[in-house]
């Protein structure tokens, strides 16, 4: 049975929470027919089951054992259990009424060591996996890598080594040899920024570096590894509809000050530049080349398989920065301003929706992207179950609202959105923040496992609706 067919509303249990009455308008009109409704997650982050069924470490467990690396001592031995728990998790993205599931692959669960024997149990879990989503008539859309790398090739030196990207290459050949008859949109990397930057420059994500050196190299084999891997994807998958996924902010400069408009320039550059133009094929910025001062490790060809083509592009978006300059600071040398007075979620990050609109435009207008999604965006709030059990979340309701506004707003200017996916599905493992931040349009009771939709969620199910029916 189709998700439309289904109803994507509350069971009698559940039929006291209602969408938000005050809703903001969104032009649905602007999407086309056919627009992918989906929902986010991530391995590490929801499926629990470390040990289970021969899955080896992945730099994850082993950074959330070190101590202070997380808030609470938190680690995701547990998270939501969906390792366990996903028929579950499947019978949720149907009351919203989704289409499309973003998920990634354990690769230490399928290749317990990043390379050498499979894991059989592994891949047979994504299998099962893919087959009930098709079933349900949701369409899988599968990130080979959202930070979970083998603790195995981490001891190797890990994306600071060429060879990295080349295991990873063969990963994605055997993910896709096992699930391409079913599989069609494929994601190589999440977010390599936070691998490369914030992994080994900031040391907040494992692998918990602070070594320029080591982040820049890592950059370049993330994204050497991407290209090998679309290589990879489109031998093994006919058909196969293949993207990146990157995250992006929209910088200011805090002053119209030279310096602070250099400052904005570099930070740009670190967030922004150092990822799309290699990938569109204009190589790394020569600008931030000399800021970093770090050679890289190029071999002939490299730029051609990193600028392989792409089918689609999914812009991961949270929130803008505001830049001075900080010359003693770390690259980019660029800090960033706390502005007062404006609105804010639970991580602190400033609300802005109109820089959604904007990176979607930049991104089709400055580097000609031909299909783009929002692949993650979503907001983290205090969430409790209120005395009847229901989660009311207005906050988290309005932000999407707002920037689902932002993505009509785009698609009126040109934008070639196909799709926008919720982030997240589920309360999760917020990395470094552990339990405490809540993104999901599901609230998750983690003593319990209890999963309750919240009003956001609803609300979602209601726009989704109103979308599929022409009612908007
Ligand atoms: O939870 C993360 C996700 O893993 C990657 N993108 C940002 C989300 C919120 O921080």
């Amino acid at each position: 049975m189709s998700p439309a067919a289904s109803a994507p509303f509350p069971d009698p249990e559940e039929a006291t929470v209602s969408a938000p009455t005050t809703a903001r308008s969104v032009d649905l009109a602007a999407f086309p027919p056919g627009f992918s409704w989906g929902t986010a997650t991530s391995a590490y982050q929801i499926e629990g089951a470390v040990t289970a069924d021969g899955r080896g470490p992945s730099i994850w467990d082993t950074f959330s054992r070190v101590p202070g690396a997380i808030d609470n001592g938190d680690h995701g031995d547990t998270a939501c259990d969906h390792y366990h728990r996903w028929p579950e998790d499947l019978a949720l993205m149907r009351r919203l009424g989704t289409d499309s599931y973003r998920f990634s692959l354990a690769w230490p669960r399928i290749l317990p060591a990043g390379d050498g024997p499979v894991n059989a149990p592994g891949l047979d879990f994504y299998d099962r996996l893919t087959d009930a989503l098709l079933d349900a008539g949701i369409t899988p859309s599968v990130t080979l890598y959202h930070w979970d790398l083998p603790q195995a090739l981490q001891d190797r030196g890990g994306w600071t080594v060429r060879e990295t990207a080349e295991h990873f290459a063969a990963y994605a050949a055997l993910a896709a040899d096992r699930l391409g008859d079913r599989v069609t949109r494929w994601a190589t990397l999440n977010e390599p920024l936070c691998s490369a930057w914030i992994g080994h420059l900031e040391g907040r994500m494992a692998p918990g570096l602070t070594d320029l050196t080591a982040a820049v190299r890592a950059s370049y084999h993330l994204l050497l590894g991407h290209g090998l891997a679309v290589q990879a994807l489109r031998a093994a998958v006919p058909g196969a509809e293949i993207g990146l996924v990157t995250n992006h902010s929209t910088v200011t400069p805090a002053s119209e000050r030279p310096e602070d408009l250099a400052a904005a320039a570099r930070a740009d550059g670190h967030t922004n530049r150092w990822w799309l133009d290699p990938v569109y094929g204009r190589g790394f910025p020569a600008d931030m080349r000399e800021v970093y001062g770090v050679d890289l490790p190029e071999r002939p060809g490299d730029a051609t398989t990193i600028a392989a083509p792409l089918d689609w592009h999914g812009v991961n978006y949270y929130f803008p920065v505001t830049v001075a300059d900080d010359p003693t600071g770390p690259a980019p040398h660029a800090r960033e301003i706390r502005l007062p007075d404006v609105p804010r979620t639970g991580m602190d990050w400033q609300i802005d929706a109109d820089g959604l609109e904007s990176v979607l435009l930049r991104l089709t207008e400055d580097y000609g992207a031909r299909r783009l999604y929002v692949t993650e965006n979503g907001s983290a709030f205090e969430d409790r179950p209120g005395p009847d059990g229901a989660v009311h979340d207005p906050e988290r309701t309005a932000y999407l609202e707002d920037h689902l506004a932002a993505c009509a707003r785009a698609v009126r200017k040109g934008v070639p959105l196909a799709g926008y996916y919720a982030w997240s599905l589920l309360d999760n493992f917020e990395w470094a923040y552990g339990y405490a931040k809540r993104f999901g349009l599901v609230h998750v009771d983690y003593a319990t496992q209890r999963r309750t939709l919240k009003s956001s969620g609803l609300r979602y199910a209601e726009l989704i609706r109103a979308h599929r029916d022409g009612t908007a």
